[in-house]
């Protein structure tokens, strides 16, 4: 089983797109790898500087997963800074880490050339994910796309340390799951918070309705025949109705007949279903953050134990144990 490891920002609602595009990955990576996965509310101290928004975003993002299906007992599931010995290595890693390997960063130039200020937090941002990845020796890191060139620092540093100090880390692989269903949000781009079009899925059943009811659609009168395949309500409904009624749907688009307000309707309770339980789950587990630390905690101990015995070998290898 390859060991796989996953980093998730704790801010902002997940959406349909997260869950397609992030979350069910996640689970099948559960079931076939060894799975680390936490949340980085260190990394996202470099953009979100509001104590309760932090706090809360990191409790709602643990019962986000665990609401969906995590289980802390198919993988070790923590909070990153209860693991604070990937700050020490970050450090380390930092000292034999090119500045022209970080200038080349996306993130960090895209900030320059808004002309946005950056910390040396933002700068440094790659170093910290290197020191995720290879702390926990990860042999497989799925991200979206515009993490890959973060993966590939976490490469760069791994074979320089390996060739500098001799052979301590695994040089990670990214994934990048092309395959992931595109969900179209309200508006027919792609879903997306920066877009402003998604669909939440822990909303509560009235807003989740009046936010499928706001999908948009043409005005092709219901009897006359629909195109199904650039339609976003229609790719809507592929993701959560049966195969049976999307047969029925799909004639209702060919041949007329298809009403979209109808059709919404359908949509919202196919996802109102489809989420009910984790829903509740999520509040349950919100309602008791106790319980919601106390599972962290648990997962930061298993974590904790992995990471010393890399730490304790990395400062062998560098002169640190005199
Ligand atoms: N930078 C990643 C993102 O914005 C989150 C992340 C931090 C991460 N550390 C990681 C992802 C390690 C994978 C592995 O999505």
């Amino acid at each position: 089983m390859k060991r796989t490891l996953s980093g998730i920002q704790p801010s902002g609602k997940l959406h349909i797109g997260n869950y397609f595009g992030m979350m069910q990955p996640m689970l099948h990576h559960m079931a076939a790898t060894e799975l680390y996965v936490f949340i980085v509310d260190l990394h996202a101290l470099t953009s979100v500087q509001d104590r309760e928004r932090l706090r809360q975003g990191t409790l709602e993002a643990a019962a986000d997963f665990l609401a969906l299906g995590l289980d802390p007992n198919r993988c070790i599931f923590w909070v990153q800074s209860d693991v604070p010995e990937v700050c020490e290595l970050s450090w380390l890693l930092s000292t034999i880490t090119p500045m022209g390997l970080l200038e080349r960063c996306h993130a960090y130039k895209d900030k320059v050339a808004k002309n946005i200020p950056a910390s040396h937090g933002l700068f440094a941002y790659p170093v910290l994910m290197a020191a995720d990845i290879l702390l926990y020796q990860a042999e497989v890191v799925p991200v979206g796309k515009d993490q890959k060139q973060h993966v590939e620092v976490a490469r760069d540093i791994a074979l320089r340390f390996n060739n500098t100090f001799g052979d301590t880390f695994v040089v990670p692989e990214p994934e990048i799951s092309e395959s992931t269903a595109i969900v179209p949000g309200l508006d027919g781009q792609k879903m997306s918070k920066s877009y402003d079009n998604t669909i939440p899925i822990f909303l509560e059943e009235k807003p989740l309705r009046k936010k499928v009811m706001a999908i948009q659609t043409d005005a092709t009168p219901v009897e006359e025949p629909k195109n199904p395949d650039t339609c976003n309500l229609y790719a809507l409904l592929k993701l959560f109705a049966s195969q049976e009624k999307m047969a029925e749907v799909h004639n209702l688009y060919v041949n007329g007949g298809a009403a979209y307000g109808y059709l919404k309707q359908d949509l919202f309770a196919l996802i109102n279903d489809h989420f009910a339980a984790a829903r509740a789950k999520k509040k349950e587990l919100l309602d008791n953050p106790d319980y919601l630390r106390q599972l962290l905690a648990q997962g930061a101990e298993k974590a904790r134990a992995k990471a010393t015995l890399t730490l304790d070998l990395v400062r062998d290898r560098m002169g640190l144990k005199y």
